[in-house]
């Protein structure tokens, strides 16, 4: 289907139903790991919003649920290294499992920063969760322990990804034309 946004779209990577079924089951393997205990979900705005309401329908644990809003990208195409919290937890977090719910693993920068962060709070542990993974855009050390889709180096857009904040709304993941980039 065109529309004004499709037609920014140079390749679909990943269709609506491809997506369904690879968060259905990443869902299974997280309600399963953590059975018997009481995660909490942390969701990274506003990227992994449309991520995390299908994944944590996919996961049927008894578990807690908060957002952090975090920026390190000023309406740009790389990582500027630095990260910022814009929204921080709601509650006290010592000794709780956290599982970090972002939408892509990239640089690094973001998840390393908040892996410090929130072991500093006193976390008893850490999983992340990225629906992403660009490992050729890493900049920093950092792994996840469950990754929906390793990406090729390109900007990729659409189901919570943004360009500029635009195409979140997108069902699928695409590539961003250059030109929508460039010019
Ligand atoms: P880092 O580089 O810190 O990236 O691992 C974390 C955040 O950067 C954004 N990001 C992207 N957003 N397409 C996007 O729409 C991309 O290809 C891309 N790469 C990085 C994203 O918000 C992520 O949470
Ligand atoms: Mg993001």
């Amino acid at each position: 289907m065109k529309n004004e946004l499709t037609n920014d779209i140079l390749k679909v990577l990943y269709t609506e139903e491809q997506i369904r079924e690879r968060v259905r089951e990443m869902g299974e393997e997280i309600a399963e790991r953590f059975a018997g205990t009481r995660p909490l979900f942390v969701g990274i705005l506003k990227g992994s919003v449309l991520f995390l309401a299908d994944l944590i329908r996919a996961c049927p644990l008894r578990c807690d649920l908060e957002m952090m809003a975090v920026s390190s990208y000023a309406n740009a195409t790389k990582s500027s290294g630095r990260v910022r919290i814009n929204h921080d937890l709601q509650q006290d977090i010592h000794g709780r499992d956290l599982i970090i719910v972002e939408d892509i693993l990239d640089s690094g920068n973001t998840l390393a920063f908040l892996q410090e962060y929130l072991k500093a709070k006193g976390a008893a542990s850490i999983t992340i969760v990225t629906l992403l993974d660009k490992p050729s855009g890493r900049q920093k050390a950092v792994s996840a322990d469950y990754v929906g889709f390793t990406v090729p180096d390109a900007f990729v857009v659409g189901y919570g990804l943004d360009y500029a904040q635009l195409y979140r709304n997108l069902p699928y993941i695409g590539i961003l034309k250059p030109e929508v980039y460039e010019s």
